[in-house]
C-alpha cells in the first residue's frame, strides 16, 4: 500500500507541481488535500499548457482517479473552468471526483476575505483573496456548506438561507457593505450542482478499494508547512493543515497507511504575502533570485519574496511532517552565484538559537547566523546524475540534507520534467 505525500516544506510554491507530475505518472490515485484555489501549479505537456489551482495533477495520466479530498475548500466556479479548459483540451474529466465530504467557497467568503483583509490595516495578511479563510472558519464554526449539500436542493436551500442570513448582517452591519442576494446565490449554485453531480461522491469507498489493491496513492500537498495554521508563522499562515498530518485528515487516509513523505525544499527561500521570512533578502541578491528563478506567484503574480536557505526552518518543517526523504528544486539558480549562504541559526536577544520560535514577535526579531558556500558557477541544467554535480553544488546540498536530518532522493535542476535528478528512490 504505497501512499506517498508531497508536501511544501517552506511558505510554498516549493515546486512541488513539478515532482508531483513526475510521480503522477506511476500513480493510480492522486489526492488533493488541503487548501483551495489559493494553490496554483503550471503543468507543460504535449497536451498544451495548464494552470491548475484545484484539480489534482493526476487527471493528466490516463490511468489515474484524480480526488479532491474532504480537506479542500471548492470554489465551483474555478473547479467547473478548470473542468471546461481541460476537458477543451481532450483530457479525460470523467476520473475527477470531489469528496462530498469537501467544503464550498460561497461568494459570502471571497467578499468576507477582502473585506477582513482591508479592515487589517497595516497588518493585512496578504491573502490570496480566494475566499479560503472565511471557508475554512466556517466549517469550523458549523456552518460551512459541503459538496454533498448541493445535491439535495431541499437541504442545501436550509443551509443556505441560514447562513446568509448571518453573513449579510456582517456584511451590512460590520462593514457597511451591501448585501448578497440569497436568491441569486441559490439560483447560482444550483446551476453548479446540476455541472458537478456527476463528480461529487463519498470518496473513501474509491480509496478504501484503491488500498485493497496496493494501488500507489499520492497525496498532493498544496502550500507550505511554515504556512501550517498550527505550525507556521501565526497569524501569517493559510488556513488548513500543508502537512503529512493534514494529508491523513484532509483524504481519510489512516495515518499508517503513509509510507512515504517527500518534503519540497527550494535551494532557497520564498514567501508572498505578509509574516516574518528571517533571511529575506532586501538586496540586489534578492532581485537576482527573483528574477532568475522567475519569483511571481501563478495564482495572484504578487511578487515572491526572497532569502537564503533556512536550514532552522527546514529543520522544524522536517520534524513536524516526519519526512522520509527530501527533493530540492530549483538549484541551477544558483549556476552563476560566486556564494551562497545557509541560515544554521539564529541571533535572539543577544543569544544563538537553533529552534524555530513559536511566536512571530520573537521571529521578527531573529537574526539570521550564515554559513558561506563557495558557488559552482556552471550550467547543472543538463546533469542527470548525482555525482556529475560540480563539488561545491554537492558540498551545498549535502550540509542541508545534514542540517534537515533527511536524505536527498531528488534533485531539480530545470522546470522540464526530465531535468531530475534520481538520488535516492521516493518510496
Ligand atoms: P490564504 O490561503 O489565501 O488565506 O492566504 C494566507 C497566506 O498564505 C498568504 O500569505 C498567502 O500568500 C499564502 N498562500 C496561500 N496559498 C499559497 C500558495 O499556494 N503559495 C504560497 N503562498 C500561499
Amino acid at each position: 500500500m504505497p501512499v506517498i505525500a508531497v508536501i511544501g516544506a517552506q511558505w510554498g510554491d516549493e515546486g512541488k507541481g513539478k515532482i508531483v507530475d513526475l510521480l503522477a505518472e506511476k500513480a493510480d490515485v492522486v489526492v488533493r488535500f488541503s487548501g483551495g484555489d489559493n494553490a496554483g501549479h503550471t503543468v507543460l505537456n504535449p497536451l498544451g499548457e495548464f494552470k491548475l489551482h484545484l484539480v489534482p495533477s493526476g487527471i493528466f495520466s490516463p490511468r489515474a482517479v484524480a480526488l479532491i479530498g474532504n480537506g479542500v475548500v471548492v470554489n465551483p466556479k474555478v473547479l467547473i473552468e478548470e473542468m471546461d479548459k481541460l476537458a477543451a483540451s481532450k483530457v479525460d474529466i470523467s476520473r475527477l471526483l470531489v469528496s462530498d465530504r469537501a467544503h464550498l467557497i460561497m461568494p459570502y467568503h471571497l467578499l468576507l476575505d477582502r473585506l477582513e483583509e482591508k479592515a487589517r490595516g497595516g497588518k493585512a495578511i496578504g491573502t490570496t483573496g480566494k475566499g479560503i479563510g472565511p471557508a475554512f472558519a466556517d466549517k469550523v464554526a458549523r456552518c460551512g456548506i459541503r459538496a454533498g449539500d448541493l445535491l439535495d436542493r431541499e437541504y442545501f436551500w436550509e443551509r443556505l438561507s441560514n447562513v446568509a442570513e448571518q453573513k449579510n448582517n456582517i456584511i451590512t452591519r460590520v462593514f457597511g457593505e451591501t448585501p448578497l442576494s440569497v436568491d441569486d446565490i441559490y439560483s447560482q449554485y444550483c446551476r453548479y450542482a446540476e455541472r458537478l453531480a456527476p463528480h461529487i461522491r463519498d470518496i473513501l469507498p474509491v480509496l478504501s478499494a484503491a488500498m485493497g489493491r496496493d494501488d500507489v496513492i499520492l497525496l498532493e500537498g498544496a502550500q507550505g508547512t511554515m504556512l501550517d495554521p498550527d505550525f507556521g508563522t501565526y497569524p501569517y499562515t493559510t488556513s488548513s493543515s500543508p502537512t503529512g498530518g493534514g494529508g491523513c485528515l484532509g483524504s481519510g487516509l489512516g495515518a499508517t497507511c503513509i509510507k512515504s513523505i517527500l518534503g519540497v525544499y527550494k535551494a532557497y527561500c520564498t514567501r508572498v504575502g505578509g509574516g516574518p521570512l528571517p533571511t529575506e533578502l532586501h538586496d540586489e541578491t534578492g532581485k537576482m533570485i527573483r528574477e532568475l528563478a522567475h519569483e511571481y506567484g501563478t495564482t495572484t503574480g504578487r511578487a515572491r519574496r526572497c532569502g537564503w536557505f533556512d536550514a532552522v526552518a527546514a529543520r522544524f518543517s522536517a520534524r513536524i511532517n516526519g519526512f522520509t526523504g527530501v527533493a530540492i528544486t530549483r538549484l541551477d539558480v544558483f549556476d552563476t552565484f560566486p556564494e551562497m549562504k545557509i541560515c544554521v541559526g539564529y541571533r535572539l536577544d543577544g543569544q544563538t538559537i537553533d529552534y524555530f520560535p513559536s511566536s512571530v514577535a520573537a521571529l521578527e526579531k531573529c537574526q539570521p547566523v550564515y554559513e558561506e558556500f563557495p558557488g559552482w558557477q556552471s550550467p547543472t541544467v543538463d546533469i542527470r546524475q548525482y555525482d556529475r554535480l560540480p563539488a561545491a553544488a554537492r558540498r551545498y546540498l549535502e550540509r542541508i540534507e545534514g542540517l534537515i536530518g533527511s536524505p536527498i532522493r531528488l534533485v531539480s535542476v530545470g522546470k522540464e520534467r526530465d531535468q531530475t535528478i534520481i538520488k535516492k528512490p521516493v518510496y
